[in-house]
């Protein structure tokens, strides 16, 4: 087990920094490398252990991955045909491994994966994922916790609709979708995170043909390649959100740089309502904490909305904000986790159903907690920031 030992601090944090390429974004695009031929080159790659996993997924698969961590790039080349079974051993530890179907049916029209099962979010289906696949034309059943997929004559042009917006899902079937004979294929009720634009974007300048109908929906007539090319992934909305929040938490000062302000729209306008000066640029926000801070009202939801990713962040900063805030969480079924963790740094929060209502506090104090899931941790080690000494551990 792993274990942070973090002190509180009464002093604003005060400081610039860079922010990462978006773990989010990196992933489908590594899945998305199984398309090509050529050698797909990702820049600006945020190095952390989902992207290790993924590369070591490609591996398994039969990929070539170079990796440069000091300029932050990534290479994958497929000399040879991929094999076609993502293994229990990798998509247990890392959902997006799902994201290898959709690019592995579209090549070799068949795939084999384990069942991903549930996660530290509760359960994860994917038959959205599968039901699209279906609608292109592919057949899938499931025999001792593996989905066998396939499509015998190739996938097909088809619509489908996303009966509630999915991250992965749109990109498993865009993936799925770049070589479709026949029509195009319509995608419905897509999700449009910056995320899955940037899959978008990058499929585009390797050859695909895929364009928005609608807000959110897609048009994709089918190519016969792709071209290998090089692409500098986004930066990642959900670090820029932490480090702002430690700023708010801290009542100090912060510039995040290399962001899109854009990405952020929905919580930067939840910042400003506490009381925060933002300032923002093409690529920069800058925000002042030192303003006596006001509760809020915040419901998660698809993007442009309040991200679920920043909500338990967003959740610890209100526990020392004086007055009572309320959180919907609209996403997922069990994204409270850090609250019981906080609740031992003293914080004051009840949770029914969906809803999280917190009365905020001057102080918190130090404890002993323990932590899941990547945002969840986050959220716990804000609270410890907010509060004397604690200790932080990390389940395994
Ligand atoms: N859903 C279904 N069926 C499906 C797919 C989704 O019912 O086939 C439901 C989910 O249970 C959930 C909702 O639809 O209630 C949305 O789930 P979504 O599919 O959008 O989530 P995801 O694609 O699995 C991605 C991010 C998550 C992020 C969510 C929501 C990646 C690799 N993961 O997950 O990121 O929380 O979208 O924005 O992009 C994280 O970074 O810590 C993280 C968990």
């Amino acid at each position: 087990m792993q274990k942070y030992i973090i002190k509180g601090s009464n002093k604003g944090v005060r400081g610039s920094v860079d922010i990462s390429g978006a773990k989010n974004s990196c992933l489908p695009l590594m899945a998305s490398s199984i398309l090509f031929e050529d050698t797909v080159t990702i820049k600006n790659v945020p190095f952390v252990k989902d992207v290790i996993t993924m590369c070591n997924l490609l591996e398994a698969l039969g990929s070539k991955v170079q990796i440069s961590e000091k300029n932050k790039i990534i290479k994958i080349t497929n000399k040879k045909k991929h094999k076609l079974i993502i293994p229990y051993r990798l998509i247990s530890t890392m959902r997006a491994g799902v994201l290898a179907m959709g690019p592995l049916l579209a090549r070799y029209k068949s795939c084999r994966s384990a069942m991903s099962g549930g996660c530290a979010l509760g359960p994860r289906p994917i038959n959205f994922h599968l039901n699209g696949f279906k609608k292109l034309g592919a057949n899938f059943n499931i025999n001792k916790g593996y989905i066998n997929i396939s499509a015998k004559k190739g996938l097909k042009g088809n619509e489908f609709k996303f009966p509630k917006v999915s991250v992965t899902g749109t990109s498993n079937l865009i993936m799925a979708s770049v070589f479709t004979k026949g029509k195009p294929t319509t995608l419905k009720n897509i999700s449009i995170e910056p995320e899955v634009l940037d899959l978008i974007n990058f499929l585009n300048k390797s050859g695909s043909k895929i364009h928005f109908i609608g807000k959110r929906t897609i048009k994709i007539n089918g190519v016969n390649k792709l071209k290998g090319i090089s692409h500098e992934i986004i930066g990642d909305r959900i670090e820029a959100f932490s480090y702002l929040s430690t700023a708010v938490m801290t009542r100090g000062k912060i510039k995040v740089n290399k962001i899109n302000p854009k990405y952020l729209t929905s919580e930067l306008q939840v910042l400003k309502k506490m009381g925060c000066e933002i300032k923002i640029k093409n690529s920069s926000i800058e925000l002042n904490a030192n303003k006596r801070l006001k509760p809020v009202k915040v419901k998660t939801s698809p993007y442009p909305g309040f991200a679920t990713d920043n909500m338990p962040i967003l959740l610890a900063v209100l526990t020392k904000v004086k007055g009572k805030s309320i959180i919907k969480e609209q996403i997922f079924t069990n994204r409270y986790m850090s609250a019981p963790e906080l609740v031992r740094l003293g914080a004051s929060i009840s949770i029914k159903s969906n809803k999280a209502t917190i009365i905020g506090k001057e102080k918190l104090y130090g404890a002993e907690c323990i932590s899941s899931d990547l945002r969840t941790t986050f959220s716990i080690i804000l609270g410890a920031i907010g509060s004397q000494l604690s200790i932080v551990c990390f389940m395994d």
